[in-house]
């Protein structure tokens, strides 16, 4: 059965919800539980309408992810940043221009993918597109999120007097000894796999857990510490993780009670982690 989103009676209604926890309930109803203009971020990894779950089965995942950013953009403060999972075709043929800013579409790549195509070129890429309200963001920590720059001295030499992107005209290039910018195209964090150390169980891999590293990324570039962060669809809870580790403050949301369980688990380790000073 594929699922149109309805917006039922909502128990958040009118109610102010608890910063620093995971509220189990339905992702749209909880976010009326949450003041207008008050989030810094919202990391959104719902649904992508590709899997077999049933709450991954939308009728038209455009209109969904619209709904959503119509939602989400009177719940930032003005600059604060929207970051919206999907595959390649999330926001195709939607106007989302009323209500936020496309800054980027950022290209998540996983060249390892073990199905193939047969009869079209196999999709290597989620993207992650990145929202503002307003025309400029009120954070943009790239001193936090540079990686490394991995050209040779003489390559280096080389690129230091390149046309500017935005006029043509040469320009000096500044070689940056803490790292460069790391673009629109992330092939660097790689997808949790059954191996992976941080996989929290077999189930949240089909539901596809996030690797930490990602979304950190996000929370570090687009918030700051002590800053408002929204997980409307947590998982297992990577990214209130994140915002834990990183000293940010989250509300997050999640359908599936057990994930609220394995979320949980997930927090009270790193709060033991922190406390020991680990
Ligand atoms: C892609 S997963 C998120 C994974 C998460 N980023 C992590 O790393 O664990 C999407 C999650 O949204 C939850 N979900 C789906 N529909 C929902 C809804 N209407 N309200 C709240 N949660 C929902 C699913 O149960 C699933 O755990």
């Amino acid at each position: 059965m594929r699922y149109t989103y309805f917006k039922g009676n909502c128990a958040g209604r009118g109610m102010s919800l608890e910063r620093n926890r995971i509220h189990l309930g339905d992702a749209l109803c909880l976010l009326e539980g949450v003041a207008d203009d008050s989030v810094d971020l919202i990391v959104c990894d719902g649904p992508y309408d590709v899997t077999q779950n049933a709450w991954d089965q939308i009728a038209n995942i455009q209109e969904f992810n619209l709904e959503l950013i119509r939602c989400f953009a009177s719940k930032l403060k003005a600059g604060g940043s929207l970051y919206l999972f999907g595959k390649p075709n999330c926001i195709d043929f939607i106007d989302y221009r009323p209500y936020l800013t496309l800054k980027s579409k950022i290209v998540w790549y996983q060249p390892s993918r073990l199905a193939q195509g047969r009869v079209n070129y196999t999709n290597n890429y989620d993207i992650i597109c990145y929202f503002v309200k307003g025309p400029k963001p009120n954070r943009y920590n790239l001193d936090a999120i540079r990686v490394a720059q991995l050209v040779e001295l003489e390559h280096r030499r080389r690129c230091e007097r390149v046309p500017s992107v935005k006029n043509g005209k040469f320009g000096k290039t500044k070689f940056n000894g803490k790292g460069k910018n790391p673009g629109d195209v992330w092939g660097d964090i790689k997808q949790l796999t059954y191996k992976s150390k941080e996989l929290v169980s077999r189930e949240a891999l089909n539901t596809i857990q996030k690797p930490l590293k990602l979304i950190e990324r996000l929370v570090l570039a687009s918030s700051n510490p002590g800053d408002l962060v929204l997980d409307p669809f947590a998982g297992v809870g990577t990214c209130p993780v994140a915002c834990k580790q990183l000293g940010r403050d989250f509300i997050a949301f999640e359908i599936n009670p057990e994930f609220v369980d394995l979320a949980n688990s997930r927090l009270r380790r790193v709060e033991q982690q922190l406390s020991l000073g680990i």
